[in-house]
């Protein structure tokens, strides 16, 4: 007797194509990815080192998400970098803020060659070198309280331990976080991220942790409720204010006065959304929420912290003290090290193994970061960071001025992105337009990377070290490449 195969109903069917469509527009074929290979201007060592690494490695890697066709980096100096070929590059990435005192920092090699010759790692124990940088690190921060800090690995993980401790300490289920957040691809902190295209990668199975609420960002240049700011009332603010007030969510019960709500887990300011600078108003007001519900405040500065913005912490520009930071990528300007640093009385209110793993504390990147932090206070680098700020935030006004496509620029110190649009009026993202421009300036010498929640957003992070040369050199790229991006696709002032 023959057997059919059951008949789905119609329903069922049309979500499977959904979801199976949007794995499909992320997927992209191995063959795909070869002919962008050879069709790109990189030379003929670069291309080899490609067809390599496509036949060994999956595809699921980052890098031919962030360019059509990733330059294969040779060697780096300062805020330079060079190809396989030998072709040069001026640096506006830092791999991704990583490497802030520059690539390969002599200094911090040397601490780093040392601890590699006496002793690499083991079981996570104490060592001196753990020590002395966890207490340096410490005093980076300026909040008047009794602090501790968690050592981790990476930004992710640091942020797992800010989701747990928060939820330990309080006892409370919820964290709440922005839309167009990130926060890491671990499962903990995926959950917390929210990219359209990471719906599709959760598929089948959704982030398991259904204790996560959303609210909006202040992306003041294109607000989701409509105002304009200054003038707006933080209307932003008053949306999540809302949340709590009435009855009609699960975060609060204003009746019995009992909040769901551990912590807001925020990034103060969106990095990989594209580098969006929000007001200060906002974060005040959302910390007067924290404060008034008895919720923790963790300002996320994986990426926009260590001085990236003209001060240590980004959230320092809004005078908010948070509970908790969540710190990594420029820690040790290279090497794997993050951290989840805070008050005291939340770090210290679990106990033995409540967070390990191997490499917690690896010996070589506290030494790293210990000279790192050496470095900051020695040369002032905030204070210079935050100079050198100014000079690139001329520079971008002097492109918004001369080149119609640039709706917009955000600038605090090394900090900074712009955001193309096709009518400044309309504000309509430049999309195609964006990808044209971030690769002619690739295969001018120019590295950065492109992003926004429309994908039209040019993010620049340029190493600390780089010079006003370099950034003249830089913008002057951009200048030409915006010039030709306009005559090509027709943007008129
Ligand atoms: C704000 C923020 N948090 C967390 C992370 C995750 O860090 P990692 O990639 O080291 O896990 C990132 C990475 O870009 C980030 O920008």
């Amino acid at each position: 007797m023959s057997k059919t195969a059951p008949t789905k109903d119609p329903q069922s069917r049309a979500f499977e194509s959904r979801i199976l469509g949007e794995r499909e527009k992320l997927k992209s074929s191995l063959e795909k990815l070869e002919q962008r290979v050879e069709q790109s201007t990189l030379g003929p060592k670069s291309k080899a080192i490609l067809r390599q690494t496509l036949e060994h490695e999956s595809i699921g890697h980052l890098s031919f998400g962030l360019f059509p066709c990733p330059p294969v980096v040779d060697r780096a100096k300062g805020a330079k970098m060079w190809d396989a070929d030998g072709k040069e590059y001026i640096d506006f990435h830092s791999g991704f803020s990583v490497n802030v005192l520059g690539h390969c920092h002599p200094e911090v090699n040397e601490a780093v060659k040392v601890q590699l010759d006496k002793l690499q790692q083991f079981a996570e124990l104490p060592c001196q070198v753990r020590a002395e940088f966890s207490e340096k690190f410490l005093g980076l921060l300026p909040w008047d309280y009794p602090k501790k800090c968690q050592i981790t690995v990476t930004g992710g993980e640091a942020v797992e331990v800010a989701m747990k401790v928060s939820r330990w300490y309080t006892g409370k289920p919820i964290i709440m976080t922005q839309y167009g957040d990130y926060h890491g691809r671990t499962a903990g902190a995926m959950a917390l991220t929210s990219k359209a295209s990471m719906l599709a990668y959760h598929y089948p199975v959704l982030p398991g942790d259904s204790g996560i609420f959303r609210f909006h960002f202040a992306y003041c240049y294109r607000c989701p409720f409509g105002y304009s700011y200054p003038g707006c009332d933080i209307q932003c603010v008053k949306a999540v204010e809302y949340l709590f007030e009435s009855k009609e969510t699960w975060l609060n019960n204003p009746g019995a006065g009992i909040t769901n709500v551990a912590a807001m887990i925020i990034e103060p300011f969106q990095s990989s959304a594209g580098y969006i600078i929000s007001p200060p108003e906002y974060l005040q007001g959302l910390k007067a929420i924290c404060d008034r519900y008895g919720i923790l405040f963790v300002s996320d500065e994986v990426q926009s912290g260590m001085g990236r913005t003209g001060k240590t912490w980004a959230i320092e520009h809004s005078g908010v003290t948070p509970d908790l930071i969540t710190a990594a990528k420029s820690l040790s300007n290279g090497l794997p090290i993050s951290v989840c640093a805070g008050r005291k009385e939340i770090l210290d209110s679990w106990g033995p193994t409540a967070h390990s793993t191997t490499y917690c504390g690896y010996p070589v990147a506290c030494a790293g970061g210990l000279k790192v932090l050496e470095i900051f206070e020695r040369d002032k680098i905030v204070e210079g960071v935050a100079k050198k700020g100014e000079y690139l935030a001329e520079g971008l006004r002097s492109l918004q001025r001369s080149h119609p496509i640039v709706g917009h620029f955000d600038c605090k110190g090394l900090y900074a992105a712009i955001e193309l649009v096709r009518d400044r009026r309309t504000k309509a993202p430049a999309g195609p337009e964006t990808g044209y421009v971030l690769t002619s300036c690739l295969d001018e010498g120019l590295i950065f990377i492109a992003s926004g929640y429309f994908y039209n957003r040019l993010a620049f992070a340029p190493p600390f070290v780089i010079s006003k040369d370099e950034i003249d050199h830089g913008l002057a790229i951009l200048d030409r490449v915006l010039s030709r991006a306009e005559q090509k696709f027709d943007i008129k002032p």
